[in-house]
């Protein structure tokens, strides 16, 4: 599958986001407001495209704030929201062969399957995901998909699309079909070359001109704009529209819509590669841009039993195209420090066009990397060290993030000096050491470090943490400089330190006015309430992001019960130390990190200062309430025979029952396959249930 490395992570896109946000912002307001532009049309389009193209892979991270939801000063009347019954899910990225592999392996591991499935490999348009709902034959809304849970209502503007059918014979009385807009290269160049005639916006490729085109309010404009339709996919449907993807692929053609021509079905890993391969020769000569291949297992019966992870389906990757690369000048490393003190080190190049999109900084991932070695010491780039002055080679592979890939030796300078890593915080100077088995350097200044408080103050207030509007990166460090706000309580203290009545009114200060100073204390107020996993996600523990937030929200469903056990956990041994463990995903070091975010008595102080103004809502615990094992922790153990373990856990999770990995006396079931030993052997002494694998199924059948 995906390389961890190779993917930016949800934290640094955010962090991006908002430091785009701020540029794009301050360049509007130099260029609209003031008339003075600081910076030219081309870095102004670099940051746009950036900041677009990260919002395109993280939807869930777009703000109503965000420069994208703008349009030059006056801000978007919007489309009407349309809630999905079946979530828009992305697609894991495999880049190799083996990745390839490793999947189909995957698949048959998780399925206990001797032989490879069937697969479909589809070419993967690059496009923007549309849904379409049709109830008794007649479309009766058209979505985007947004952050995949809600998406826009883009009906009109989809009609004038005439590869979508306004109604349908012989469909299921429900249909949601689901696939790709996008245009033709041909059209795509067309419709610049117009615009740029007429002095109107040029699209840097033809998905941002299919995107334009589909989010216009006027649908009139949409209309003469040739957009195209592949239907792929489906949401809520009334009846089954076929036993396979095949099928269905074929029914949707049936129905009188585009399937993409190249689909083929493969038997083996080996058919699925030529595919691929075949796809990669005509890639040229299609007309419109794919970006790899998507493989999705056929029988839907077996997408059933695989479900999905929290955000990808384990029925179906996308194999990449080869990443882009192209070579330029390292300018100059530069040194950032994040709310865990990490010292992350970005390449700031000479700006260079890498597959259609302007780059000016890649990232450099730690010092071993800068050196030419991996963080297991063996040699990377044939050892070869990156200096400041060198020529590089730049690519963008499936994610965003650009990285570097090599450096031309024959061009370095005789007087290019190795770069020296700093021994020192940048901005607090506090030692920066390295822990053994990490190959970060942090620096050590915790509270005294301004970047670390500063971007643990960001963190708390974005978008998947307490979101609150009208305070954003820039906000929170204009805020941390006046010293208004230090730590997370005192944006909470906001409104009575600095409301109407104080001596320093926020409604005063530069770029403030009366109804936005209002407005943000009435934002600040609104989450005072906070669901229990969005508060200890934005507490910003190392290693609690976001799925672990809701995993352990999920097991204690109190902020008290967890903080007792995290107390309770200071010696790393003993119930209380076991009882992190035990929850299926907190491994030691995230188990670590919790009791050290605690022992710190001003940290502590800090965090239950913060909880003392809050109401922190306590978890649902359990999901799915109808089921008879919801809320009910079970632990598997022994050979199971009818599904493998990894399909037990995902079945009993989706039915909202905890599974754990060791037996205790909070365990309400045991179910032992063939050979359990000891787990069995404890639970009998706990006299916790135990059951067969049979006595399992039909509980969960009931
Ligand atoms: S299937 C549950 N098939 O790729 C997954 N997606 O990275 C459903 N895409 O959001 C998606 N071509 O916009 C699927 N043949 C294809 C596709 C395709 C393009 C897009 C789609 C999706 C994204 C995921």
């Amino acid at each position: 599958m995906a390389h961890a490395a190779d993917k930016i992570s949800i934290e640094d896109a955010q962090k991006e986001l908002r430091e785009l946000a701020v540029r794009i912002g301050e360049a509007n307001a130099a260029y609209h407001t003031h008339d003075a532009p600081k910076i030219s049309d081309a870095e102004y389009d670099a940051l746009k495209r950036r900041h677009s193209e990260l919002e395109a892979q993280f939807p869930e991270l777009v703000s109503e704030d965000s420069p994208s939801q703008k349009v030059g000063a006056a801000p978007l009347p919007g489309f009407e929201k349309v809630r999905h019954q079946v979530p828009m899910l992305s697609l894991g990225n495999a880049f190799t062969e083996d990745d390839v592999r490793g999947f189909v392996q995957g698949v048959m591991k998780f399925l206990n399957l001797s032989e490879s499935p069937e697969f479909v490999a589809e070419p993967k348009i690059d496009g923007l995901s549309l849904a379409l709902r049709y109830e008794n034959g007649e479309l009766v809304y058209a979505a985007t998909r947004g952050d995949g849970r809600t998406g826009e209502n883009v009906t009109a503007n989809a009609r004038t699309i005439n590869e979508i059918p306004k109604s349908l014979r012989g469909a299921p009385d429900i249909l949601e079909v689901r696939g790709e807009v996008y245009m033709h290269q041909s059209d795509f160049l067309k419709l610049n070359d117009e615009n740029k005639e007429k002095g109107a916006k040029v699209f840097a490729n033809p998905r941002n001109a299919a995107a334009g085109a589909l989010r216009q309010l006027d649908a009139r404009i949409t209309a003469e704009r040739p957009l195209r339709f592949f239907a792929y996919s489906w949401g809520q449907v009334s009846e089954p529209l076929s036993g396979s993807q095949f099928g269905a692929l074929e029914r949707f053609q049936e129905l009188g819509f585009v399937t993409n021509e190249l689909t083929k079905l493969c038997q083996s890993v080996e058919d699925m590669l030529r595919v691929y391969d075949s796809i990669t020769q005509k890639r040229v000569e299609l007309g419109y841009d794919i970006d790899g291949v998507v493989y999705k297992v056929d029988p839907l019966a077996l997408q059933d039993r695989l479900g999905f992870r929290s955000t990808t389906p384990r029925w179906a990757v996308a194999h990449k195209f080869p990443a882009e690369t192209a070579w330029t000048r390292l300018e100059k490393i530069d040194i950032q420090v994040g709310r865990t003190g990490a010292l992350s080190p970005v390449a700031r190049l000479t700006p260079i066009t890498v597959g259609g999109v302007v780059v000016s900084n890649a990232t450099l991932h730690n010092k071993d990397y800068i050196e030419g070695r991996a963080s297991d010491g063996s040699e990377i780039r044939e050892g070869k060290d990156f200096r400041e002055g060198d020529w590089v080679e730049v690519y963008r592979a499936g994610d965003v993030i650009p990285k570097l890939r090599d450096v031309d030796l024959s061009k370095r300078t005789s007087d290019a000096a190795p770069f020296e890593f700093p021994k020192a915080c940048p901005i607090c100077s506090s030692p920066a050491l390295q822990e053994e088995g990490d190959s970060t350097i942090r620096c050590t200044g915790g509270f005294i470090c301004d970047a670390q408080v500063i971007e643990k103050l960001k963190h708390f207030v974005a978008r998947n943490a307490f979101d609150i509007e009208g305070l954003g990166a820039k906000q929170v460090e204009q805020f941390f400089n006046d010293g208004w706000v230090r730590t997370p309580v005192d944006v909470f203290k906001l409104g009575e330190n600095y409301g109407a009545k104080a001596e320093r009114p926020l409604e005063r200060r530069d770029g403030w006015g009366p109804k936005s100073a209002e407005n943000l204390f009435r934002a600040v107020e609104a989450k005072r309430e906070i669901p229990f996993h969005r508060f200890l996600f934005a507490l910003g523990i190392r290693h609690i992001g976001e799925s672990a937030a809701k995993l352990l929200a999920r097991n204690f469903v109190t902020w008290e019960a967890l903080r007792e056990t995290i107390l309770s956990a200071q010696k790393r041994s003993g119930d209380a130390w076991e009882t992190l463990l035990a929850v299926d995903g907190i491994g030691d070091r995230a188990a670590e990190a919790l009791v050290e975010s605690l022992e710190d008595p001003r940290s502590r102080a800090a965090i239950d200062e913060l909880v003392g103004v809050l109401l922190v809502l306590p978890d649902e615990g359990i999901q799915n309430s109808g089921s008879p094992v919801a809320g009910k922790t079970v632990v598997f153990t022994g050979t199971l025979t009818k599904m493998t373990r990894a399909e037990a856990k995902a079945k009993a999770e989706s039915l909202g029952a905890k599974v754990s990995g060791s037996v205790s006396a909070k365990t309400d079931y045991l179910v032992a396959g063939e050979a359990a030993g000891s787990k069995r052997t404890k639970a009998q002494s706990l006299n916790v249930t135990i059951l067969s694998e049979d006595d399992w199924l039909s509980l969960i059948a009931t």
